[in-house]
């Protein structure tokens, strides 16, 4: 199939047009280079050995949107591009909503202009809230906890209205736990703008040199060693999970969400532990108070996707880390762009 990948240049996007090309797809690439790089791309096309062209164009851009699409004249869309640091959002709640939900209904509005009607759209684990209920279900009841997480309901809530309304669309929703790690050719990888809000990254710089020393935030939490539990998902079981879902999509009609996570949880003095032992590099740290919103323990239930998709994740923390450590220490200034 010919994909239309939104945020095609970015972490998640490089990786998955990675496998979808594996899988003999043919992709392009929408992206706004906001948060991503040209040699991201670059070096995914030279990984695959297929040429992925980038339409460089914005999700504010209605015009913009349906050029890429005409031109592209693809059989589905892969929806990644959108804002998606949770502290960001809370103090610029505008741009969230603007970028993540107006951006949205522009793309979906482009695509039903020129009867392009298959989407997969990137959720995310946030969307059940700091709830305790786990594992994860994707019939949980859904709490938005900040502004990011309200936009991925919100455009959750769009895509069913769309799907009641029009029989002719065919959606998957994809609820993303916590994507961590690297292409193990260690070319291609996360290289976050700034200083890294996530765990696994910032660990990657602390061990790289790039920053001091890990905040563990809290050990008061009621987990294994007091630190906040997570179900950390190697991306390219991630990326693999989009393939799955693609083929599904293509192949029925209406809307279905799948939880992307392995269904088993690291707290986050086991990742910083594991990081300084595959890495052979001292991982300081020190615990400070708990950050505002963040839920003791997060991981999916992940049998739906199992079930429906023939999807599981296979890749374990240890590999998770390897490899995000091989992209980290030969990359240690990302791409450097
Ligand atoms: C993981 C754990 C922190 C940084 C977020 C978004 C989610 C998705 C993934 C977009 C927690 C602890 C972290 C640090 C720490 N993003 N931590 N020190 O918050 O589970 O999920 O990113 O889709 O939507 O909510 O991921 O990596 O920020 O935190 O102690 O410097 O590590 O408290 O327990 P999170 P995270």
């Amino acid at each position: 199939m010919r994909v239309l990948v939104t945020g095609g240049a970015g972490y998640l996007g490089t990786h998955t047009c990675v496998a979808l090309m594996s899988a003999g797809h043919t992709v392009v690439a929408f992206d706004n280079l906001s948060n991503s790089s040209r040699e991201g791309l670059r070096r995914a096309s030279q990984l695959v050995g297929q040429h992925v062209p980038l339409i460089e164009g914005d999700l504010l851009d209605p015009a913009a949107l349906e050029e890429a699409i005409h031109a592209t004249q693809p059989d589905a869309v892969v929806h990644f591009a959108g804002l998606k640091a949770v502290g960001e959002s809370s103090a610029r709640p505008l741009r969230y909503f603007d970028t993540n939900v107006s951006g949205t209904l522009n793309l979906l509005g482009a695509m039903d202009a020129l009867s392009v009607r298959r989407i997969i759209f990137s959720s995310s684990a946030t969307v059940y809230g700091a709830t305790e209920a786990v594992p994860a279900r994707e019939d949980h009841a859904l709490l938005a906890t900040n502004p990011y997480g309200r936009t991925k309901i919100m455009v959750e809530e769009i895509l069913q209205d769309l799907a009641a309304a029009d029989r002719r669309w065919s959606i998957g929703i994809l609820r993303y736990f916590n994507p961590v790690g690297a292409h193990p050719s260690g070319k291609v990888g996360e290289d976050p703008r700034g200083v890294p809000s996530n765990l696994v990254p910032f660990v990657g710089q602390v061990a790289v040199g790039r920053q001091k020393m890990v905040s563990v935030y809290g050990d008061d939490y009621p987990t294994i060693d007091g630190t906040g539990v997570r179900d950390y998902i190697h991306v390219m079981d991630l990326a693999e999970g989009h393939v799955a879902a693609l083929a599904r999509v293509a192949a029925t009609s209406g809307v279905n969400v799948w939880n992307l996570g392995t269904g088993r949880g690291h707290s986050v003095l086991e990742v910083i532990n594991t990081y300084a032992d595959i890495s052979r590099q001292p991982v300081p740290y020190r615990i400070v108070g708990r950050r505002p919103g963040d839920a003791a323990v997060s991981y999916a239930d992940p049998s739906k996707a199992e079930r429906e998709l023939g999807w599981t994740a296979s890749r374990e923390i240890a590999e998770m880390i390897e490899d995000h450590w091989r992209w980290q220490s030969t990359n240690p200034d990302g791409y450097g762009d």
